[in-house]
């Protein structure tokens, strides 16, 4: 599991720190950071699939002219903070036992360095230690010929074993391994009605193959019925069954069957349906990942339903072999959150006239846990008052100094 994910003048952040539960809720105002909080993770993933810098930043594209990867929104010349041309990502795993220090997470970091046009990168360094990385720690795996086509030394995890003993090439296998096992969601309905082909159990990123995904789920009579349970609290369909007619080249349509006998094709089923439809493929699928990220968690879903979308998550957390990280606009959403997952809300902020954002958990918030109690995280968050708080307290920090 991730614990926390840093970052050093990466897109608007100068330095932050996330801190990750099993369920971490990102909240802010637009243009706060949480899209590119979702860039960081998906630049470890990029290093998780084997790409190369070029390909992470800018785009990979495969035989046939396919494009697989969408870059870093903004590319090269935007993923540094400002004007700087060096950015920092590192991500804490799980505590780790070492000999000397008994209990302590494992710290994967790599640094970036850009050319001052910031056209190409010249240098980048990683590391995998216990302790947090500090600048003197940047000499794990530095990696410098050609380096904008070359991969991350973690994607060679032979390669920290020759470097540095210390770093086992198995704590690079778990880095990759884990980065690998992360999972982008942005739903379009549209692409959840196009039929797909039986065998293809992975979801895609806008939802592609929800149909086979579904069937996949309904060939284990166990998983269908939790599937089907879900759909029922989730939906106001009264379903009862699946079915999958097919089409004549043989792909698949998933279609449900309601009580009353009526069957809705995908093809007319709304787009709130399917975005819940999705988001339970995505979680009771064959190919569950260790990691979602999920944007704007509570899109074309009504509000009185959406109590059952955060149940259903934190359902499936509590299995302990996934986490989700999800960001929402919604106050009400964050009402319906256990008190074990609201400690791990963060909210995203910036400060009048300051470009950079920060990253505060809600609950760290000076008086948060004393008012959550008497009126609703709701109210407090709708009121702007976590934002508010953030902003005074930095008054009152400008006014000490
Ligand atoms: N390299 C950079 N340096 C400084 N700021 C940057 C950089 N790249 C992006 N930004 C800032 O980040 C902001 C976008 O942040 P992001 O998309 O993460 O917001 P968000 O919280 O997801 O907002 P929304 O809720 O509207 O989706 C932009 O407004 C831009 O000002
Ligand atoms: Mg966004």
């Amino acid at each position: 599991m991730l614990k926390k994910l840093t970052l050093d003048n990466f897109k608007n952040f100068q330095h932050a720190e996330l801190e990750l539960g099993a369920f971490t809720v990102l909240i802010g105002a637009n243009a706060a950071g949480k899209s590119n909080i979702r860039e960081a993770f998906r630049f470890l993933h990029g290093i998780g699939r084997n790409y190369t810098f070029a390909e992470i930043i800018g785009e990979k594209w495969v035989d046939g002219g396919v494009r697989v990867w969408q870059g870093i929104r903004g590319g090269i010349r935007e993923i540094c903070y400002l004007d700087k041309n060096v950015f920092g990502i590192s991500a804490y795993s799980d505590t780790h036992k070492t000999k000397e220090s008994g209990d302590r997470p494992l710290i994967y970091g790599i640094l970036v360095t850009l050319d001052n046009n910031k056209k190409r990168i010249i240098d980048t360094q990683e590391a995998i230690q216990s302790i947090p990385i500090s600048k003197a720690d940047w000499q794990g795996y530095k990696n410098r010929a050609n380096t904008q086509n070359s991969g991350a030394g973690l994607q060679q995890s032979g390669l920290f074993k020759r470097i540095r003993k210390k770093h086992e090439s198995e704590k690079a296998t778990v880095f990759k391994q884990m980065f690998n096992s992360i999972r982008f969601f942005d739903f379009v309905p549209d692409a959840m009605r196009i039929p797909s082909v039986t065998g293809q159990v992975v979801l895609g990123d806008r939802g592609e193959n929800l149909s086979s995904v579904l069937y996949a789920i309904c060939e284990d009579s166990q998983q269908k019925k939790i599937l089907l349970s879900w759909v029922e609290e989730l939906t106001p369909m009264d379903a009862v069954d699946f079915e999958f007619p097919s089409d004549q080249v043989g792909r698949i349509l998933m279609t449900i069957v309601e009580r009353n006998g009526q069957r809705i094709s995908a093809y007319s089923m709304s787009d709130g349906t399917l975005r819940f439809l999705a988001i339970l493929a995505a979680f009771l699928g064959p190919k569950r990942a260790r990691f979602y990220f999920l944007e704007e968690i509570e899109n074309g879903i009504h509000p009185t339903r959406l109590h059952l979308l955060t149940q259903f998550i934190e359902n499936q957390v509590a299995q302990g072999d996934i986490q989700v990280v999800a960001t929402t606009h919604s106050p009400l959403l964050l009402n319906y959150l256990k008190p074990k997952t609201l400690e791990n809300a963060s909210l995203l902020y910036r400060l009048e006239d300051q470009p950079d954002a920060h990253i505060k958990r809600i609950m760290d918030i000076p008086n948060a846990r004393q008012l959550v109690k008497k009126q609703s995280v709701m109210r407090l968050y709708e009121s702007g008052w976590f934002e508010n708080s953030m902003f005074f307290l930095d008054d009152d920090v400008e006014d000490v100094a």
